[in-house]
């Protein structure tokens, strides 16, 4: 068979004819461990019969329905929501996925300032190591290089700030003052464009693959919200890979005390299932968007109504299951796993990462922190050699930042299996720094 799709891991083109819990099955027969939940995206594992039987009958007794009326699944994925969704945001786009509600997220800020006739905020501030999505607008707002490739020059310039990342702080790796010094870049980017011309600031509270679970230091987040605040510059919180639960927290933003205006989720909230994105934001911006005769339009696949039957029983299944507390313990488990495995390593800089979403990032130089050069493909050397060894995990990085292995397992894994993805990773830094 000729593969005529763009190969993500190169060289190696993967059939999968069967997936149960956490594994998947190639037509070949092998299994393959799934440390990367697809792509950070299978929360409650593969084969949930409960979720296919729901999708199956959506599809049968009502099958596609415009997406401003209601549905049964799209009142059920709504009162599922009602149990994640903090009280402020009251306001619920569903989409297919998380680009477009990305996109969907950038235009109710624009058009919120617009509606408060803050005409001249125009601007969205964004940081320098991210992912957004693959439309233009969002791979604009995006700080990755790699897939901004060839586009630059039609790509809107979004200001952007320094994303926090202490093993790399300029002030030295870890400094106490680091969420400090990213909170000044943040701060003189806002003065140097006009806060008056800034609709949002828009970041992933945890930075996913860009960067490979970057965690802020503790006083960022509260930090930064003030600064908005101050601005009238709203903050919306990409949690497309963080949210549902990865993290051990419903949401990452709850590891800090903070609260976004608006608040983007994807991948986990369908599991996988189904293409599912939504945008939840406040009393605040729905009223005046709405006063203001501004649209939200839908899109036509748009919370499809088996799409939210998949959401709603992930959603349900995640509680039912206790799985959010669960990534939270296992994740702390793999974290102790990794540090094991490679505190010691002369290629591996460090691990970090919160709950279910873990990362490691190899150097050539441990002390210096110099990276391996971009010709050497590390990240695809660790993959396929893991890959060969029965484990996938996900690639992560933008280029700039690079030699990152991604590491989020469905919510179900258990520690023989963490044990599993562990010794394969350490064999798989081995063979490819070799
Ligand atoms: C943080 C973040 N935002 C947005 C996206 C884009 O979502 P999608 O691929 O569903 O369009 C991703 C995808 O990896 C992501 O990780």
């Amino acid at each position: 068979m000729t593969d005529r799709s763009w190969p993500f891991i190169p060289n190696r083109a993967i059939e999968i004819t069967r997936a149960e819990g956490v594994h998947l099955y190639t037509r070949q027969g092998a299994r393959v461990l799934d440390a990367a939940g697809g792509a950070i995206v299978a929360n409650v594992g593969h084969g949930r019969k409960r979720v296919a039987e729901a999708v199956y009958k959506a599809t049968l007794e009502y099958g596609y329905v415009i997406p401003p009326w209601r549905t049964p699944t799209r009142t059920a994925l709504l009162e599922a929501l009602d149990d994640w969704l903090p009280s402020e945001l009251t306001r619920v786009h569903i989409t297919s996925g998380g680009s477009e509600a990305n996109e969907a997220a950038m235009k109710m800020a624009l058009q919120y300032q617009h509606a408060l006739g803050e005409k001249s905020r125009s601007k969205i501030i964004t940081r320098d190591i991210s992912y957004h999505g693959t439309t233009l607008a969002t791979t604009a707002a995006s700080g990755h290089p790699k897939r901004r490739k060839g586009l630059e020059k039609v790509l809107t310039g979004y200001p952007a700030a320094d994303t926090p990342y202490p093993l790399r702080c300029p002030l030295g790796a870890h400094h106490a003052d680091a969420g400090a010094f990213y909170l000044e870049s943040l701060k003189s980017i806002i003065e140097r464009e006009d806060p008056d011309t800034i609709a949002a600031l828009i970041a992933e509270p945890i930075t996913g693959s860009s960067g490979g679970a970057l965690i802020p230091p503790d006083d960022y987040w509260p930090a930064v919200q003030e600064l908005c605040n101050e601005h009238g510059i709203l903050l919306i919180l990409d949690e497309v890979m963080t949210g549902f639960g990865r993290t051990g927290q419903d949401f990452a933003y709850q590891h800090w005390p903070v609260t976004p205006d608006i608040l983007v989720g994807g991948k986990g909230l369908a599991g996988g299932y189904a293409p599912l994105g939504g945008v939840f934001a406040t009393e605040t911006i729905g009223e005046a968007l709405e006063s203001g005769g501004f649209p939200v339009m839908f899109n036509t696949f748009g919370a499809h109504p088996a799409a939210c039957a998949a959401g709603a029983e992930v959603l349900d299944i995640l509680r039912e299951e206790k799985l959010v507390s669960r990534a939270r313990d296992l994740g702390a488990t793999l974290a102790a796993h990794l540090e094991e495995a490679f505190k010691e390593h002369p290629h591996v800089a460090e691990c970090r990462g919160r709950g279910l979403l873990q990362a490691i990032e190899l150097v050539r130089d441990r002390e210096s922190l110099e990276r391996f050069p971009i010709e050497d493909g590390m990240t695809d050397k660790v993959i396929g050699a893991a890959l060969d060894m029965g484990v996938f995990f996900y690639p992560g990085g933008t280029e700039a930042v690079r030699d990152i292995i991604c590491i989020g397992p469905p919510f179900i894994i258990d520690e023989a299996q963490i044990e599993q993805m562990v010794e394969v990773l350490r064999k798989a830094v081995d063979e490819a720094v070799q």
